[in-house]
Formats: structure tokens, C-alpha cells, sequence
């Protein structure tokens, strides 16, 4: 479906995320012909910018970052929309001309007075930013047109601070015209989750603690946080990957089949998971956090984070972090749900592991089955886009040994077409008013309501534990899961 006339206003149009993602994502669209010829793109930010100057910007980030080839005609019909404001989130005037540039837009391109507004900023300013839309009557919804919000994480820092600033956004757009940004749920292999759980009738019998020891669902990096300190220190990786990618995968893992996929049936069954998510206990046995030390990062020597530029030396910021809950329900019962992540691990990997219980019985000498570990069904988010399912196999040979083998399915294999980048979706969605891929509100606050307890109490045991660049994370990590007799993937 291709969007209809608009024009999509950035602020925080100088950052990191609209130069890498969100200007080349709206050329990708343009270039796939998903956006109609009555569009525009407007930055703001305080920046000494004109209109020409914005253009080369976006060209060079779409030279940059885009993921389809440049072509000019696309380019030169695309970049006729494109405008910039100078200002600074408080300066009326700034807001004041915004709106008229809107309204000119609106004449001359014909984008109708439907604006998005897509805050890529921190949110400590989107209660300012909210504030001036809505003095400037930008914010302003009625039968002719829409207006609609995008918020990038985090939605603040714990419950409490959550439930603020939905109120404040809230004040100035209605639920239904906010949209929150959780990259994830835009990934192609984060939807095929619903395609493989309720396309099929292979796995579901499957799914439950009859036939599930438990899952683990891992997002690693390997790079560091250098050029980041001023988002990343005092967030760390438990607020700025668990709270919204890592629980929102095990919400798609584990919510039940929704009455259709009608955004408000998706979002009812999420929230359920949700609601009935709570941390295993004691939280010193079944979290762990760490902070990368120097190492290597391949061949590459790489310093600690806190020799990183901005981090003070006494930064007690964690950048790994690792939770272990179990959702309350007849399905789930009894089963964890390990969740880790963290920067300067092995390999950059997402992946959900669902890992089966042991066979009940195996007729098989002890010397045969050594190698043989549990069978499991992983979901490869990125890279190398596909699912393995692992289980065990005859060596070929004279004497009957077993041993784990992978069948494979391969995006790359069996689509021609390559994947969208998340962004690309999410924006063009936000365009056409489409919120399935959203997390609302209720979703965001449950989730600090997981988080909440676990931030507290690291917030009171001192220091996080040091590890090496490079490897897969703090000792203490192994040992939250040999403790139950269980081992992280190594994937
Ligand atoms: C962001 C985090 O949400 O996701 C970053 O803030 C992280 O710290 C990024 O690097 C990773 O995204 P992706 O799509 O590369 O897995």
C-alpha cells in the first residue's frame, strides 16, 4: 500500500539515527515507489541550516546508509519536498514558522495538512516538543486531516518516569496517534515469528513446558560504546534492549494465537504475556550484569568502557545484562525464559533458542549418546536471517553414534527478494496509520514493571562485574545458569 499525501517532520534531524536510518529508510521507500508524489520531509534542529544545506545532508546519508540503488529521478522528485527549520525546542518562533512551512507545503505539494512528527530526540525534550506542537495548533486532529507522533526509546527510565511522559504525550495526542518506536518488531524475521507459529501445525504441539525446558532469547553485539556516552551512561543494557527489543520477542514467543490480526487482538494477547511475566526469584541467583573491560575484538585491541570517550572512570553503567522470568500461565508454567544482551560479546547475533526437554528414555548405550545435546528450535533475527532446527543424528559408520546435526532454512536461499530494513516499515506504516508493529502504552509500562525490580536491586549491590572485550560476558552469568544445570548458547 503506498502512503497517502504527508509530510513527515524529524526533529533531532542532526543525530546518529536520521542520518543512519530514518533519511535513507524514507528514500528506500521513495525508491520502491511507497510514497506519493505529494510528500515531504522536514527537519528541525537548532543547526545553522538551509534548505540546501538539509538536501545535501539527506543525499549524503542516503549515498551513505540506503539499502536500494541511487537514482536520480527518484532523488530529484523527492528532494523538491524537502525543507528545513532552525530552532530550538523552546523558541515559539521556530514552531511558529514550522507551521507556516507545513501550510505552504500543505499549497504547494499538496500534502493535505496530514504531518507526522517523529521525535528522534531525548525525552527529556518531549514534553517541550509536545507542548509547542500543541500551542502552535500542529497538533491539532480533525475530520479533514491526521496528526500523528513517532517516540523513539527509551520511554523513560522506569515505571514511574514511563507513566510522566505518557501523560504528557497523551495530553497532546490522543492513544491512536501515538507511535512507539521498537525497531525489533519492524525486523522481517521478528514478524515471521507469528508466520511460524500460526502458519503451521508442525510446531505448535511443541510449544509448552510438555515438551519446552526453556528458551533464551539473546541479542549480542560486538561493538562498543565509543562516540555513545551521552544516550548510553546511566541507561545500560538492561534499559535500553531488555526493557523493549528482548520483551517484545518474548511476547511474540510466547503469547497465545490472537482472534485475528486486527492491531487491538495482537496487542490484547502481548499484554497478556506481559501481565503474567515475573522475574524468577532471588534476583542475586538469576540476573547478572557486566561491563566490558579491554580486549580484542578479533584482531583488534579494544579498550574498557570506561576508557571510552565520555565515561568517567567510575561509570557504573552495565552494557551487559542478563534476566531470567517465567510467564504464569497454564501454557508456560515452570518454563525460563532466559533473555541476555550485551556490546563487545563474540559476534553481533539475535536469536531465540527454544531448547526441548531431554528425550524421556534412550535406548541407546551411554558411550553413543555423548554428543548428543537437547534438540532445538532457533530463530535466527540477524544476521544470516533463517530458523535451525538442531537434533540428533546417526554418524554414518559402523556403530550406531549420535550426534547433533542442523537442518537449515536460509532467507537468503529461499526469497529472492531481499528484506526491508525495519525502519522502512515502521515509517511507512506510521504514514498510512497502520499500528500493529507499536507497542502501546500498556505494553511499554509492563515492562518496566519486569524490569523495575531487578534495576532496583542492582542499583543497591555496588559495582557490575568487569569482562573481557570479546567474550561472552561475565562469569557470573555462566554461573546463573550452571547453578540449574543449564549453559548458554554459544551461537
Ligand atoms: C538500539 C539500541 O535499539 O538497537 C542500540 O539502542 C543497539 O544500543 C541497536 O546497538 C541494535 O539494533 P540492531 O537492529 O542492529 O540489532
Amino acid at each position: 500500500r503506498i502512503a497517502g499525501p504527508c509530510s513527515l517532520v524529524i526533529f533531532g534531524v542532526t543525530g546518529d539515527l536520521a542520518r543512519r536510518k530514518l533519511m535513507p529508510a524514507v528514500y528506500d521507500l521513495a525508491n520502491r515507489g511507497l510514497l506519493p508524489p505529494s510528500f515531504a520531509l522536514v527537519g528541525f534542529a537548532r543547526r545553522d541550516w538551509d534548505d540546501q544545506d538539509f538536501g545535501q545532508i539527506v543525499h549524503d546519508a542516503v549515498r551513505d546508509h540506503s539499502r536500494t540503488p541511487f537514482r536520480e529521478e527518484v532523488w530529484e522528485r523527492l528532494s523538491e519536498g524537502f525543507r528545513f527549520v532552525q530552532g530550538a525546542f523552546d523558541d515559539d518562533a521556530a514552531f511558529d514558522q514550522l507551521s507556516e512551512v507545513l501550510a505552504e507545503l500543505d499549497r504547494q505539494r499538496g500534502t493535505d495538512g496530514n504531518h507526522a512528527f517523529y521525535l528522534s530526540i531525548p525525552p527529556g525534550a518531549f514534553p517541550t516538543v509536545c507542548e509547542q506542537l500543541q500551542r502552535s495548533g500542529l497538533a491539532e486532529q480533525t475530520e479533514e486531516h491526521w496528526r500523528r507522533v513517532v517516540i523513539e526509546k527509551p520511554f523513560g527510565h522506569d515505571l514511574r518516569s514511563a507513566q510522566e511522559l505518557n501523560a504528557v504525550v497523551n495530553r497532546v495526542f490522543p492513544e491512536d496517534a501515538v507511535f512507539r518506536i521498537d525497531h525489533y518488531l519492524g525486523k522481517e524475521t521478528v514478524q515471521n515469528i507469528l508466520a511460524l507459529r500460526f502458519a503451521n501445525q508442525l510446531f505448535d504441539p511443541l510449544w509448552s513446558s510438555h515438551y519446552v525446558d526453556h528458551v533464551q532469547i539473546t541479542m549480542a553485539e560486538d561493538i562498543g560504546l565509543g562516540g555513545r556516552a551521552g544516550y548510553y551512561d546511566g541507561i545500560g543494557a538492561a534499559r535500553d534492549v531488555i526493557q523493549n527489543h528482548l520483551l517484545q520477542l518474548l511476547a511474540l514467543v510466547a503469547m497465545e494465537e490472537p482472534v485475528s490480526f486486527e492491531p487491538k487482538e495482537l496487542q490484547a494477547e502481548k499484554i497478556k504475556v506481559l501481565s503474567a511475566t515475573r522475574n524468577v526469584l532471588p534476583l542475586e541467583l538469576n540476573t547478572a550484569r557486566g561491563q566490558y573491560g579491554p580486549g580484542w575484538q578479533g584482531s583488534t585491541e579494544v579498550p574498557g568502557l570506561v576508557d571510552e570517550e565520555g565515561f568517567a572512570a567510575d561509570s557504573i553503567t552495565e552494557t551487559y545484562a542478563a534476566i531470567a522470568v517465567e510467564v504464569d500461565s497454564r501454557r508456560w508454567a515452570g518454563v525460563p525464559f532466559y533473555l541476555r544482551t550485551g556490546k563487545r560479546l563474540g559476534r553481533r547475533v539475535t536469536e531465540i533458542a527454544i531448547v526441548f526437554k531431554r528425550a524421556p528414555h534412550l535406548p541407546f548405550d551411554k558411550t553413543m549418546t555423548e554428543e548428543l545435546g537437547e534438540n532445538a528450535l532457533v530463530i535466527r533475527v540477524q544476521p544470516d536471517e533463517g530458523i535451525t532446527l538442531r537434533f540428533g543424528s546417526k554418524v554414518p559408520g559402523s556403530s550406531m553414534q549420535v550426534r547433533d546435526v542442523n537442518m537449515d532454512f536460509s532467507y537468503g536461499q529461499a526469497f529472492t527478494e531481499s528484506s526491508p530494513e525495519a525502519y522502512e516499515r515502521l515509517i511507512l506504516d506510521v504514514l498510512l496509520g497502520e499500528p500493529s508493529l507499536f507497542p502501546v502504552n500498556d505494553e511499554v509500562e509492563l515492562s518496566w514493571k519486569i524490569l523495575d525490580p531487578v534495576l532496583e536491586h542492582w542499583a543497591a549491590s555496588g559495582r557490575p562485574d568487569t569482562y573481557e572485550s570479546g567474550t561472552w560476558g561475565p562469569r557470573s552469568a555462566d554461573e546463573m545458569m550452571s547453578r540449574v544445570g543449564r549453559t548458554w548458547r554459544r551461537p
